[in-house]
């Protein structure tokens, strides 16, 4: 029987209850499919900075080396926000994008057809429903660039510098190319190469990087353009491809439209088949431990999981029709409906587990 492994970081907050729901899921997909997963725990953020004084201790880095991908609930509170920079939370999750060389992070805006009235936007925009796919640099530009502070006649400076280099570009958008080709064909690189030299550089690369997928309809857009199509007219995109700090912003903003962020999952994928899988809602401190916190964001992760880092298309496809018919049977506070039972984060769970 195939065998996957993974390392499983459940981290702070509701990390570790909606991570023990993907587990179950997983595993049911495995009974089903035919198909072996092995878990292996390790620490970061907040837990990995109580047990061992750094937020992403090097056994963690190792591990998930030595394994097929990574499954990572979430990171962060408030118990850690008064330390420096280096030390905190998120310093765990930017140090294991960069040592897993996750540079392709890819985040599907999708509205599941049962939670279109919980979407923010009107159903006459939302049409047929929705289904973006954000392919975010995630090991470059402004979060990896110089940064420093400077003062000079008393007044204080800080600088961050976005810098982008041909290669660094080349890959990410080959990855949203590959992508539109798989899906509609359309592909929309966004920018600000009206006012930025790196998102000059960015476009130049695109065009030229173009011509090798003759079949994929490319645009452009500019970010602050983007911002505001994403709410009038979402439907007019399939595949954005964008910097990490565009992408940061644009992929909340996608997120929302889908109803709740506590359904969108993420995929960070490093050259092969590797990949770091996480649900882009945070660690929610506030309903940690009430057992209320939808897993379906994390379970929906590991779907991408089975896509992406194993191949396992049917099993992937069976996890999120389940989560489908799971949305019609009951639903967790953040995306509560009247008509529908009020169910806990393990009920949830369950109920995806029956439905596969
Ligand atoms: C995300 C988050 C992170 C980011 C933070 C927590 C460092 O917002 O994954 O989108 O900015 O990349
Ligand atoms: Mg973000």
């Amino acid at each position: 029987m195939k065998k996957y492994s993974i390392a499983v970081i459940k981290g702070d907050g509701i990390g570790p209850e909606i991570v023990d729901e993907t587990i179950k899921v997983l595993d049911a997909a495995g009974k089903k499919f035919g198909f072996e997963t092995e878990y292996k725990g390790c620490l970061m953020g907040g837990c990995a900075i109580d047990a061992t004084g750094v937020p992403l201790p090097q056994e963690t880095i190792d591990i998930c080396k030595a394994s097929d991908s990574v499954l990572l609930g979430a990171v962060g509170g408030e118990k850690w926000d008064t330390l420096p920079g280096h030390l905190r939370p998120e310093a765990g999750l930017l140090g294991i994008r960069a040592a897993l060389g996750l540079f392709a992070n890819l985040r599907p805006a999708k509205i599941f057809e049962p939670l279109v009235d919980a979407s923010p936007i009107k159903r006459e925009i939302i049409g047929d429903g929705l289904d973006i796919m954000v392919v975010r640099e995630l090991t470059g530009g402004i979060y990896f660039g110089q940064r420093g502070r400077s003062e000079e006649n008393g007044v204080k400076s800080a600088y961050d510098t976005e810098k982008y280099s041909v290669p660094e570009i080349e890959r990410i958008v080959r990855v949203g190319f590959d992508l539109a080709l798989k899906r509609s064909k359309r592909l929309c690189s966004v920018d600000k190469a009206n006012v930025l030299e790196s998102s000059r550089l960015w476009r130049e690369t695109v065009l030229r990087i173009s011509k090798e997928y003759p079949e994929v309809e490319l645009s452009h857009m500019y970010v602050d353009n983007c911002a505001m199509q994403l709410v009038r007219n979402p439907a007019q995109f399939d595949v954005i491809v964008t910097s990490n700090i565009f992408g940061d912003i644009l992929s909340d903003e996608a997120s929302m439209i889908s109803g709740s962020i506590g359904m969108l999952a993420s995929a960070s994928l490093a050259t092969g088949s590797f990949g770091l899988y996480e649900p882009i809602h945070g660690s929610a401190p506030d309903i940690a431990g009430k057992g209320i916190a939808n897993p379906l964001a994390t379970i929906l992760s590991a779907a991408m999981m089975l896509r992406y880092s194993f191949g396992e298309n049917d099993a992937a496809v069976a996890v999120e029709a389940a989560v489908d018919r799971a949305l019609r049977e009951g639903r967790t506070p953040d995306i509560a409906d009247l008509a529908l039972p009020k169910l806990s984060t393990v009920e949830m769970g369950d109920l995806v587990v029956k439905n596969i």
